[in-house]
């Protein structure tokens, strides 16, 4: 399957922190060298990435849709060769529904992890589509989770929006199929990050998380091989116990 060693362009969005950032300086050591590009809101981070030689670009996937659709226009514009879009930012929240429950906060979860993935892609691939009618191969790369497959109780939102965003790009990888834009989902364990700062969860869940030094070249690799489902660590057994083969009968679906 072709990989991002294609890539002459690549977009990250939430790349000030985590996951995000890691993929940043590894994809643009990759031998291709492919441009990366990094966005996020935070200003003071995307100056230290602009600093180490990355192009950034302020962006939050919560805006409206008008600005997004802005924003996509002027990355085009001014990156015509982009030719990959990695949609990595994310945000979790804990929710307990035998409590009072707010639903502005998990709105906002929804509209980051899922809408915001849905929009970006809707506002991208006739750029996309248009290199891949061109003969070039062109990559959109969602990041979903292993609670996308089975549900954490305590992030029951999160697990929820990330499913859907797996469903999702089941559909994407079927629709697309054949038109050179190529879905590859990156699904990650529980990974060394800033994502459970938001909970104060950090310190416990640092004994058991990967390092981001291992899932990165794993994740690469994935990204590298063109592999349709990039199912990284703990992850695996979930995959392997309730998803294996999903893909192949969704495409069948599609055809028939
Ligand atoms: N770490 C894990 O255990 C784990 C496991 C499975 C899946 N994931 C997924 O991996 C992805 C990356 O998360 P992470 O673990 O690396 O967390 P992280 O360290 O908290 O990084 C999250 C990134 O998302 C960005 N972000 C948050 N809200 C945003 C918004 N409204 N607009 C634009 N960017 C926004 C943040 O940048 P700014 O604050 O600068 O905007 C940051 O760069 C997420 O989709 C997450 O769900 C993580």
């Amino acid at each position: 399957m072709p990989g991002i060693e294609l890539s002459k362009c690549v977009l990250i969005t939430g790349a000030t922190a985590g996951i995000g950032r890691a993929l940043a300086y590894a994809i643009r050591q990759l031998p291709n060298k492919p441009q990366v590009i990094a966005t996020g809101r935070r200003q003071d981070r995307l100056d230290e990435l602009a600093k180490d030689g990355f192009e950034t670009y302020k962006l939050d996937v919560g805006a409206d849709r008008a600005t997004l659709q802005k924003t996509v226009e002027e990355l085009l514009a001014r990156y015509p060769d982009l030719d990959t879009v990695i949609l990595n930012a994310g945000v979790q929240r804990e929710f307990d529904f035998r409590k009072e429950i707010d639903l502005d906060k998990l709105e906002y979860e929804m509209k980051i992890n899922y809408n915001s993935t849905v929009i970006l892609t809707t506002y991208f691939l006739p750029h996309l589509l248009k290199l891949g009618s061109l003969g070039r191969q062109t990559f959109l790369v969602p990041v979903t989770s292993g609670l996308a497959i089975l549900p954490a109780p305590r992030v029951p939102n999160y697990s929820a929006s990330k499913a859907a965003v797996h469903s999702f790009a089941l559909s994407l990888q079927a629709q697309l199929a054949g038109t050179g834009v190529n879905v590859l989902e990156i699904i990650p364990p529980l990974v060394e990050s800033e994502l459970h700062d938001a909970e104060g969860t950090t310190e416990a869940l640092s004994k058991i998380w990967m390092p981001l030094e291992e899932f990165v070249p794993i994740a690469t690799r994935g990204l590298v091989a063109g592999t349709p489902h990039i199912v990284v660590g703990r992850s695996e057994s979930m995959w392997d116990k309730f998803e294996k083969g999903k893909d192949e009968i969704v495409a069948q679906l599609f055809k028939a």
